[in-house]
């Protein structure tokens, strides 16, 4: 298994371009199936989530195929061959469970493996399935699989979110879509990739209106057309890369990336010493004295995101003051932490809150990467620490970042990685 070695202590100095947000392109591709004509996606990243969700679409029967050769535009098409989603895939990657909606909308069946758990979490799909039953579909557990079907065509409902759910929202818009009559879904996520799902669906011929805002009206048509659509930049990966910048007390300009998706992320890097300017191609980021604590609680759009939180603690690790991170969406989501303490940190989780006490320097590591956002914050780290950081088990950082050394590297960076 590939590592990644990094010798730390070189501020970063240069331009990143970031790429299309995975979380977006995930469902988009997921969208191709509402139609039986092409889905032509641009600025699509590459990544490993990408080509699982490919082989998970080519298993339904619908083909993904790129369009020149950079890889970033695809095309997606194809009739529904098959309704079942096997538990090899669907275990490798939860978004796969956002083939239901649309498997019920086009064929009235589907049989989807259950994700189970996951390492920030339990991570259910029950609001995906009750809003679903709400729409006329049944469910019943089969060897580990959920079984649906439906009688005839889905119909609209009001779907009342008891949580905010990413995943439940994309997956009932769609469906939605498709169904028989009007469906609002309230509560409901306002996520930029959402908006951008709900912009793609209404240019294939969907009708979505309340678009960004947590209620969604969606009159259900007969069917959709083909469409094109570029995919938004990933605020992930924009945040990331700005914490690296700062964490080094360097200095990035962030190609793409959107000040407008990133409300929350900027106001706190901004308290904690690190000056963001909104440039009409992206942002610019550079530190500049020291880094001073911020408290941060995750929340839904446009709260904190959860996807920050471990890089963002990262960054406070190294703060002069205390910093208070609070997780309210995932109840395991701190796995990064004993790691960064190892690296020299000194973190305390106390339920879903860490009490991070900013300490000079880290000193390098070996250190083990537990998830895809875990595992960047390592990066960071390492990049700030004294001497040399190896991060092990890295595929977790392939499913979400796009040639994350090559991208550091530029900047100035001594990273590389090992294959294993
Ligand atoms: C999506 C993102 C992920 C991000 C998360 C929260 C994608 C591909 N992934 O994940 O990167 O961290 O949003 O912003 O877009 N829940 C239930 N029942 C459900 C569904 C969710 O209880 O049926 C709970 C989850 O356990 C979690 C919370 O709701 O505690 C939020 O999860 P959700 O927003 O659904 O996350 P995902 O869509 O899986």
């Amino acid at each position: 298994m590939d590592r990644i070695r990094i010798r730390g202590g070189k501020p970063l100095s240069g331009e990143i371009i970031i790429g299309g947000a995975k979380n977006a392109a995930l469902p988009l591709m997921v969208a191709a199936m509402l139609t039986d004509q092409r889905l032509v996606l641009s600025n699509v990243p590459r990544l490993a989530d990408i080509q699982t969700m490919s082989l998970l679409l080519a298993q339904h029967g619908i083909a993904v195929d790129p369009v020149g050769n950079d890889g970033r535009t695809l095309s997606i098409g194809g009739t529904i061959t098959s309704t079942e989603a096997p538990y090899d895939i669907v275990r490798k990657m939860r978004a796969s469970a956002l083939v239901l909606g649309p498997l019920l909308a086009r064929t009235g069946e589907a049989r989807v493996s259950m994700p189970g758990g996951c390492a920030i979490g339990a991570r259910p799909i029950d609001l995906h399935l009750k809003g679903l039953e709400q729409m006329g579909a049944a469910f019943r557990l089969d060897g580990g699989y959920i079984d649906g079907a439906v009688n005839g065509r889905l119909h609209g409902a009001t779907i009342v979110f008891p949580i905010v759910s990413v995943g439940a929202t994309e997956n009932l818009l769609m469906a939605a879509a498709l169904a028989d009559g009007r469906t609002v879904l309230a509560n409901a996520a306002r996520e930029p990739e959402i908006g951008d799902l709900a912009r793609c669906l209404n240019a294939m011929g969907a009708q979505i209106a309340g678009i960004d805002s947590d209620r969604l009206t969606i009159d259900g048509v007969e069917r959709l057309h083909g469409a094109e659509h570029s995919i938004i930049p990933d605020r992930i990966e924009t945040g990331t890369y700005a914490c690296a910048a700062a964490i080094t007390g360097g200095e990035v300009m962030l190609h793409n990336g959107r000040v407008e998706h990133l409300g929350a992320t900027v106001r706190t890097l901004r308290e904690a010493g690190v000056d963001v300017v909104d440039l009409p191609g992206g942002l610019h980021i550079r530190r500049l004295n020291g880094l001073h604590g911020a408290d941060v609680m995750t929340e839904p759009y446009p709260g904190f995101p959860t996807d920050m939180q471990a890089q963002f603690m990262a960054l406070m690790a190294l703060s002069d003051g205390a910093a208070m991170v609070t997780e309210t969406i995932f109840e395991n989501r701190f796995m990064h932490v004993p790691e960064l303490n190892r690296m020299g940190a000194r973190i305390n989780v106390h339920g879903a809150s860490a009490i991070v006490r900013g300490v000079p320097t880290l000193s390098g590591a070996p250190v083990m990467a537990t998830d895809l956002r875990a595992s960047v914050s390592l990066i960071l780290a390492g990049l700030a620490a004294r001497g040399e950081t190896m991060v092990n088990r890295v595929y977790h950082l392939d499913r979400g970042y796009e040639a994350v050394e090559q991208k550091l590297a530029a900047c100035g960076a001594d990273i590389e990685r090992l294959p294993g």
